[in-house]
């Protein structure tokens, strides 16, 4: 699907050759006087159109319109969320008819959030997925055409959501695919052929490479799967070689039988999705490479499958650890925690400015957040802060949960310096402590998405999240003058004073 901006009034707009015009109401007076900015206000006064986000009104050859279909929808106060709400029912409404050409006019005027916000949301309610189906029909809509009143100030915005969308779409791809299509070696090979974009690279290792690292703890959960394990290395550079980079460390678990813990029938074909923080991490490279931004981006991927076979992990085992922290395997579907501990340890040689690791790592955190927000946990208030303020700018967003040291307690274990489960109880933030023993010396945030990365029923399938939330948190990082490398005591904790990694960026400052 293509996209362009383009100034139009929703005069200019009723001109426009398109199957579809979707034309997007506010809560002001409308006053233009063209015939359908007319039909629109009538309709708004006689109450068929409610002024609430996502209300539509559906209108066949309007007078002085060339689009045969025009669907109005409502988008209350114009605020991003309101806009998304908006576009994703006009879309979802006009895509029944298979429309291929679809324009989609702002009837007040946009800033740079409403049109991002646009972009995503018609990406979002148009998204097929084909690629396991032998008769798939792709989506329909092959060019969408933004129109608002004054595109000169928004173009930025409007690029930078075009790009999001590439690596939300190349999430989405991953995430979904069935696990026999997305092995590790496969999502490797995805992401070496993000290499070939302009100042990408790529570094894969396989199972010799990580038992030399160390990895004893990654290689445990990968020791019961036919399929070898990858670990993934991307670099995109967009700044000096010394600048620190920001890494991101995304869960590859291509799909989780939970081992020897073997997790219940129903839904467990769902666990393909339980690499799709692995997934975000290669669309936020996708996006980097079409925005490039002033920044250097480290992104890991540690990817293997945890299943049951007679070399599998045992409960009781005990593996020692990249970091040497031995580790006993009370709870073998307690895995996500095995891989990424490892991959902390090694983002530690990039002297990294802050680390954010992005993993389907717990059913406790969706019955805390469910699918809306993404389990926030951070070290680092500073990054906390830019983190949430990302979220809400992207309008995928996050809830920031605690890290007191007494949720620890119950991560003692008899036989190894920690145990990898907890009681049942906090299970999001006790799988969040067991992570920071291997984060200490960097500012570190760690993103629960198994409740937003992908929806259930009859609308499964990935959601793409968090690339949104990351593409924002890091090009307002690359634009903020400030982005230099954290300056952390060795000896920390989550007691110690807060550390800060260079000031905070100025979206998250303002967001306070
Ligand atoms: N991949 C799962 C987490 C998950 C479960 C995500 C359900 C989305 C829906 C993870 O590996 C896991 O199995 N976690 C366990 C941890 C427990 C054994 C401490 C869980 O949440 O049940
Ligand atoms: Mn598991
Ligand atoms: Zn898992």
């Amino acid at each position: 699907m293509d996209f362009q901006l383009k100034t139009l009034t929703v005069a200019q707009a009723a001109a426009e050759k398109s199957d579809v015009l979707i034309v997007l109401v506010g809560s002001a007076p409308i006053t233009s006087k063209d015939s359908l900015s007319v039909l629109a206000a009538s309709a708004r006064k006689a109450g068929d159109l409610p002024d609430k986000a996502g209300k539509l009104l559906s209108l066949y050859r309007p007078d002085e319109v060339v689009a045969s279909r025009v669907v109005l929808a409502a988008i209350g106060d114009g605020k991003p969320a309101s806009v998304r709400s908006g576009v994703i029912a006009a879309v979802g409404a006009a895509k029944a008819q298979q429309p291929k050409r679809v324009a989609i006019v702002f009837a007040p005027p946009a800033d740079g959030a409403a049109v991002a916000c646009a972009v995503t949301a018609a990406a979002d309610a148009s998204y097929v997925y084909t690629t396991t189906k032998s008769k798939a029909e792709p989506r329909s809509i092959r060019h969408l055409t933004l129109g608002v009143a004054d595109a000169s100030g928004v173009g930025k915005a409007f690029d930078e959501a075009r790009a999001t969308v590439l690596g939300i779409e190349l999430a989405k791809e991953w995430g979904n695919r069935p696990a026999n299509h997305a092995t590790p070696t496969l999502l490797a090979e995805a992401a070496k052929a993000l290499a070939k974009l302009p100042n990408i690279k790529c570094e894969v290792l396989g199972p010799k490479e990580v038992e030399k690292l160390g990895m004893g703890s990654f290689a445990a959960v990968a020791q019961g799967s036919a399929e070898p394990l990858r670990f993934i290395v991307l670099r995109y550079h967009g700044a000096p070689k010394d600048q620190a980079p920001v890494v991101l460390v995304g869960k590859g678990i291509t799909f989780d039988t939970g081992g020897v813990s073997l997790k219940p029938a129903a839904e467990m074909d769902e666990m393909k999705f339980d690499m799709c923080g692995a997934a975000s991490v290669l669309g936020t490279f996708r996006a980097l490479a079409e925005i490039q931004p002033a920044i250097n981006v480290v992104g890991l991927v540690p990817s293997c499958e945890n299943m049951n076979d007679g070399k599998a992990v045992k409960p009781g085992d005990v593996v020692t650890s990249m970091s040497g922290q031995t580790i006993e395997v009370l709870n073998t579907d307690a895995e996500g925690r095995l891989i990424l501990c490892d991959a902390l340890t090694y983002a530690k040689r990039f002297d990294p400015a802050a680390v954010i690791d992005i993993a389907t790592l717990t059913g406790a955190c969706v019955v805390a957040l469910g699918g809306v927000r993404s389990g926030l946990f951070a070290s680092n208030e500073a990054l906390a802060a830019a983190l949430e303020a990302a979220g809400e700018e992207s309008q995928d967003r996050c809830w920031r949960l605690p890290l007191d040291d007494d949720y620890a307690e119950g991560l003692k274990s008899n036989f190894a310096d920690v145990a990898n489960i907890a009681g049942r109880a906090g299970g999001a933030i006790t799988a969040a402590k067991f992570l920071q023993r291997f984060a200490g010396d960097f500012a570190w945030a760690h993103l629960d998405i198994a409740g937003t990365a992908w929806k259930s029923g009859a609308a499964k399938g990935s959601t793409g999240r968090p690339v949104g939330l990351l593409v924002s948190y890091l090009t307002t990082r690359a634009s903020s003058s400030v982005a230099e490398k954290a300056t952390v005591p060795k000896t920390s904790s989550s007691k110690a004073a807060p550390k800060t990694p260079g000031k905070p960026t100025r979206k998250a400052r303002s967001a306070k």
